[in-house]
């Protein structure tokens, strides 16, 4: 269990003063850090196929780029080079551990823990990102220097994949130490080079931009054949240039579109169906033999904790008389009446069965629970497993 202090502000301090507005050096975040990763087991992750892993080099000032799966590690000298690994969370749970803490921040805007391990002089150099990010030292140290947004500065690519920005003036310049943090929101150039071996933690947000809604959205419609609505101009009158696009007629197609945005039902749907959709694979264990609805209670018995699985993407809403739970980029429409266990099943990491046993006489959710936990991304702990 880790246990954030943010300096001596609450979270709701935190995120009026800091969050998306200045980058913050939160001294000492964890006390007593201890790693929940070997660099070893980074390694061993950075070699499987369904994870996304990079290995970064910079000697004398050449950087290179190459992507995993790796099959050995030569690459990965005792000098300037970093190992990353996207999406840990998905697949350790112990590491997924490191994002619970950060869980004021809502399910929706959490994206996913990036792990680095790099040899002294090792880094990315410096970068921007487009998304916030806390990155929390493990063992070693590492020299962190973060600027502001600056328009002027120019982005580059050392390499095709390897973006980079000129150098910055630094606000904060500060060799990092187990259990510091930096928070580092959008578009503050920043760049780190340890000093010892290290490992870095990446907890990464979501915050989807107009382009990428806006063709989600059509998606969305193409799937389910809605947004069929098409132009029409009954009290078309005499032009007096047939040239012309009229003030009336741009302001009706814009009205067609504001339409398909504004169908609520519509939109919401299309929304947590989208953004509960994880963007990496996950170390799912769907139930060898599925459950029935009837097997649920029986099976339930068997143990007594619940837990979400690394990477589990799970959210509600609350919309007229029903309730959306988007779980995976999968939707199911629930009474408001287990609003109390729905919750339970998206704001906590675990839970027990006696949290929700209330809910066992809703058809809707007994009915949705059989499916989460026969696909695995909900687990019943078997009773063993208590520490
Ligand atoms: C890293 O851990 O090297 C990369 C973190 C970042 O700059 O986003
Ligand atoms: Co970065």
């Amino acid at each position: 269990m880790y246990k954030l202090s943010i300096n001596n502000l609450t979270t709701a301090q935190f995120l009026s003063q800091y969050w998306q507005k200045q980058p913050l050096l939160i001294k000492s975040g964890f006390s007593n850090f201890i790693d929940p990763i070997e660099p070893e087991e980074l390694a061993g992750l950075a070699m499987e196929d369904s994870i996304e892993s990079r290995l970064i080099t910079n000697h004398n000032d050449d950087w290179q780029a190459h992507h995993g799966p790796f099959a050995d590690f030569a690459l990965l000298t005792p000098e300037n080079s970093t190992l990353l690994v996207q999406a840990v969370d998905h697949w350790h749970p112990e590491a997924a551990q490191l994002l619970t803490p950060f869980r004021f921040i809502p399910n929706w805007r959490i994206d996913d823990l990036m792990v680095s391990y790099s040899t002294p002089g090792g880094g990315v150099g410096p970068h921007l990102d487009q998304y916030d990010v806390f990155i929390i030292q493990g063992q070693g140290k590492r020299h962190w220097r973060v600027g502001l947004p600056d328009q002027n500065l120019k982005q580059f690519a050392q390499n095709k994949s390897l973006l980079q920005v000129e150098p910055f003036e630094a606000v904060i310049d500060t060799i990092l130490e187990p259990g510091d943090i930096l928070y580092i929101p959008p578009g503050c150039p920043h760049e780190g080079y340890a000093v010892e071996n290290a490992l870095n933690y990446s907890v990464g947000f979501r915050a989807p931009d107009q382009k990428d809604l806006i063709s989600s959205f059509a998606d969305y419609l193409i799937d389910h054949e809605l947004g069929n609505t098409r132009y029409s101009d009954p009290d078309l009158h005499i032009a007096t240039s047939i040239g012309q696009i009229s003030e009336t007629e741009i302001a009706n197609i814009r009205q067609l579109m504001q339409n398909v945005l504004s169908d609520n039902d519509t939109f919401r749907h299309w929304f947590g169906t989208m953004i509960s959709q994880p963007k990496h694979d996950m170390d799912l264990a769907p139930l060898e033999n599925p459950l029935n609805i009837d097997d649920l209670k029986n099976y339930l018995e068997t143990g007594e904790v619940i837990v979400r699985a690394g990477g589990v993407r799970s959210i509600y809403q609350v919309l007229s008389d029903t309730i959306l739970l988007s779980v995976n980029g999968e939707s199911h429409t629930l009474p408001l009446e287990v609003l109390d266990s729905v919750k339970l099943l998206t704001d906590l990491d675990e839970f027990t069965v006696s949290q929700i046993k209330d809910s066992f006489s809703c058809l809707e959710f007994m009915k949705t629970l059989t499916k989460l936990i026969s696909e695995g991304t909900y687990y019943l702990q078997e009773d063993d497993e208590f520490e």
